[in-house]
């Protein structure tokens, strides 16, 4: 866990994890909808916007410093997941929206008998862009691994019964939005290379939560959103040299043929790639702040890729300890589950915490939960969100409205005791 002093000045990096703009003190517990943002990403972004405020392409300093913050942003981005160079990094609007982009340029390639094999664990992101396909006639179905419905987790066996000859992309999150619970992606990549499948990784969840490596994973593509982690809104995605440069994205004519700007649609957002990089810097400084506590780990990656890697794992380690606190707080308030009619979606065992990210739904029974959300912020100042989420989970649970807290690095055990205790206190007064 990370000590006092280090929560501290974690904390101090984001301008509003301890107050929010009207001086409030408050614990935000919505980042699985979209993280805070650091104070060296707002910074570097509101930098980029005066330095670089040229189209690239020009003689000019603006010019050539949005083309250089551009490289950057990439390098970076490269950096953190570990893939083997710039030109495989993809920026674009959203994550849905690359998520679309992929879908039509692998539509193209198919001729309508093949199917797509998703999972019940998706965000709509993952599922609407190959539903349009079958609407299209680009391919004939999308297929739906099951969810174990008591713990979240995928049914490996199910997955596998669905492929078949006609499977051409096998797509996952790598982590629930609704219920935190991973999806384990080695077995997963095992069961899309034998189907000689594309194979998709919709990491946007699970991006501010653990090291991702795009070539251990060993995925076609992998997809990711800034402000999940603690960035600005645009999104990027990791695809191997090869599919960039055969796929075919629908592009305008004058616009390259090759590497990522083949597959960006306009113009780039130079301070997207500025605040990401300050993201970056941030977890350097973190890898700093605990290197003394790995010394020979993760010495297969060189320089900033092997701090970054050191980072995201010490943030990990750290969030298992909030997520103790939570599903034991759950657990050891007398009759939560069962009396007061709390239901917890997911994995709730704290021996299984390597199967979860720090992300919590559930569901209080005969109260409508934007009033249990509205209590929570008001009696304990606690940042919730009732909602669907965009998440095909809820469905299967037959739950169109759960309530969820989402954690990250700069949340502390402290906050998630007040959070405890103003659930409790709700819950018995209902
Ligand atoms: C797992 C997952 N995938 C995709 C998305 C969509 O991301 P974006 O808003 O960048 O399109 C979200 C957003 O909440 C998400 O949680």
């Amino acid at each position: 866990m990370f000590d006092k002093e280090l929560v501290k000045n974690i904390r101090a990096a984001f301008p509003r994890a301890v107050k929010d703009f009207n001086g409030r003190e408050r614990a935000f517990f919505d980042n699985g909808t979209g993280t805070l943002v650091l104070e060296s990403a707002a910074q570097a972004e509101a930098k980029a916007r005066i330095d670089c405020s040229a189209n690239v392409g020009g003689i000019f300093d603006e010019s050539k410093s949005a083309e250089e913050t551009i490289e950057t942003g990439r390098q970076v981005v490269a950096d953190y997941l570990n893939a083997p160079s710039l030109n495989t990094i993809v920026s674009g609007e959203s994550a849905t929206t690359l998520f679309f982009t992929v879908s039509y340029a692998l539509g193209k390639e198919f001729k309508g008998t093949e199917n797509v094999v998703t999972t019940e664990l998706e965000h709509y992101a993952n599922v609407s862009p190959w539903n349009e396909l079958v609407r299209q006639g680009k391919i004939k179905e999308v297929r739906f691994a099951r969810m174990n419905k008591e713990d979240g987790t995928l049914d490996l066996e199910h997955m596998k019964e669905l492929i078949d000859s006609n499977t051409k992309v096998v797509s996952v999150t790598s982590a629930s939005n609704m219920t935190g619970t991973k999806i384990p992606l080695e077995p997963v990549c095992k069961i899309a290379r034998e189907a000689q499948a594309y194979f998709l990784v919709d990491a946007v969840h699970h991006v501010p939560h653990e090291p991702i490596d795009v070539q251990a994973i060993d995925c076609d593509f992998l997809v990711f959103s800034g402000y999940k982690l603690f960035g600005s809104h645009g999104s990027f995605m990791y695809s191997n040299v090869d599919y960039l440069e055969s796929l075919k994205p629908y592009k305008v004519k004058p616009s390259k043929n090759y590497g990522p700007a083949k597959w960006e649609s306009g113009t780039r957002n130079q301070a997207m790639f500025a605040s990401i990089k300050g993201v970056m810097d941030h977890f350097l400084w973190l890898s700093e702040q605990v290197q003394s506590q790995y010394d020979g780990e993760f010495k297969e990656y060189a320089e900033n890729k092997r701090a970054l890697k050191i980072a995201m794992d010490a943030i990990q380690q750290n969030e298992k300890g909030l997520s103790k606190t939570v599903l034991k707080g759950f657990d050891d308030i007398p009759g939560l589950l069962n009396i007061l009619n709390v239901k917890v979606y997911g994995i709730i065992d704290t021996n299984r915490l390597n199967e979860r990210d720090p992300t919590f739904a559930f569901s209080v029974d005969n109260t409508p939960h934007e009033e249990v959300v509205k209590r929570l912020w008001e009696e304990g100042g606690i940042a919730a969100r009732a909602g669907n989420f965009y998440s095909y989970a809820q469905e299967v649970y037959n739950q169109l409205n759960v309530i969820r807290i989402s954690l990250v690095h700069y949340n502390t055990i402290e906050e998630v005791r007040i959070f405890l205790k103003t659930l409790n206190a709700i819950c018995s007064k209902l």
